[in-house]
């Protein structure tokens, strides 16, 4: 079942957890078990390419609307609604913890996160305690119970980011293309480093198993700017605070997926590190994804998301080739190589899953 009306909230009494088929198309990809059609969702695939998203989203910081949870419930749900998406992912964002327990941060229209004052010494480490997501968290939490409760058998994946990724937002203050205050402070006190790293995996795993607890069924760590690193650098100093992470939240039981871009380099890292599915960005062909991580792991990916802007010929011919790559293997989820982006027409991704979901055979 799929959602359906805008807004309604039912009143169901049963077990969230329970009403999530452990069969859904998405679930037993990300198990590499059969299953009959290939599985599709997109990340970013709320907000701001969606009329609707902008036509309830408001002016404010998308903290507030996180914050908000009928409104956060509302916004994971239309891109399920409109795509018939195989997952819908929650609305929230990778700052969302590190904001709760009061780093001073906010995410700047347009910018992304920035932080009032960087992380710069180890005076800065008390600035981040534990997370307690039923009091620091609640509105999340709220939301992840109403979406399953909304969304039947289409499975919620919940995220958290990873400690590289978050770490770079709170060294740098702001987005950044080198991240040189992030690696100078990363080869020269490593001590501090690994102290920082350490932390925020704990608020990461925090947030996750407060999410599957409520009833995420999957769960996605974003380490999207590790591409920066070399593999030896990554190996040393970022692989292990991951691996807190994915290897903390193993007991669950559900489908972790790792992901980052430009990580061609780092597949075979970032899945060591305990990731059961592998998202691939649109640089490394999926038939050549496969070679590098072997039969065994299921990946994610991985259709150029400026694809998507060239129209519906170019979106179609791009989303079959991606199909051809994936070869029919059960491990396959279908999905963008990075978000979607803002200019994106929605009817060309409609059209995208529709070309999945008809032309896409699971061997
Ligand atoms: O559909 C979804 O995926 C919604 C949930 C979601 C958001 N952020 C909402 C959001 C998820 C999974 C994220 C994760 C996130 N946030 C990542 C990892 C994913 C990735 O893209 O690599 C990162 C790096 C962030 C940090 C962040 N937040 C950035 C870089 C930006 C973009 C700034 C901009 O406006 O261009 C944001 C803002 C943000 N997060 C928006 C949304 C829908 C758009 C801004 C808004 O509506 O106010």
């Amino acid at each position: 079942m799929h959602p359906t009306t805008a807004g309604e909230v039912s009143e169901s009494t049963d077990s969230v957890i329970d009403m999530v088929s452990v069969d859904a198309p998405f679930l037993r990809a990300c198990r590499g078990e059969p299953h009959d059609r290939v599985p599709v969702w997109f990340m970013r695939q709320a907000g701001r390419s969606l009329p609707e998203y902008k036509a309830i989203r408001g002016t404010g910081s998308i903290i507030t609307a996180i914050r908000t949870p009928d409104l956060a419930t509302e916004i994971t749900l239309q891109p399920v609604r409109r795509y018939g998406t195989d997952a819908a992912i929650l609305y929230s964002d990778i700052v969302t913890p590190i904001e709760a327990i009061g780093f001073g941060v906010d995410v700047a229209p347009g910018i992304g996160p920035v932080v009032e004052k960087p992380f710069r010494s180890a005076s800065d480490l008390e600035r981040i305690r534990p997370l307690d997501p039923e009091a620091d968290t609640p509105y999340v939490l709220e939301t992840v119970r109403n979406l399953v409760r909304e969304l039947g058998d289409v499975p919620l994946i919940g995220f958290a980011g990873a400690p590289f990724t978050v770490a770079s937002y709170l060294v740098e203050g702001r987005p950044s293309r080198t991240y040189e205050n992030t690696k100078r402070l990363m080869y020269t006190d490593p001590e501090l480093w690994f102290a920082l790293l350490d932390r925020l995996a704990d608020l990461a795993l925090a947030s996750l198993h407060s999410q599957v607890a409520n009833g995420a069924s999957a769960v996605q760590l974003f380490d999207s700017w590790a591409g920066a690193l070399s593999p030896s650098d990554y190996v040393r100093y970022v692989q292990p605070a991951s691996q807190k992470v994915l290897e903390g939240i193993a007991s669950t039981g559900v489908p972790r997926i790792h992901f980052g871009v430009n990580t061609g380099e780092l597949l075979t890292h970032m899945r060591d590190a305990g990731a059961d599915v592998m998202g691939i960005d649109w640089r490394v062909d999926l038939d050549d994804a496969r070679k590098r991580l072997g039969d065994r792991t299921p990946l994610q990916g991985n259709l150029d998301p400026t694809a998507v802007l060239a129209g519906a010929d170019v979106a179609i011919e791009r989303t079959r080739d991606v199909l051809r790559r994936a070869d029919g293997h059960r491990g396959h989820i279908f999905n963008l190589g990075h978000g979607v982006l803002p200019d994106t027409d929605p009817e060309v991704l409609e059209q995208v899953v529709a070309v999945v979901h008809a032309e896409g055979k699971v061997r």
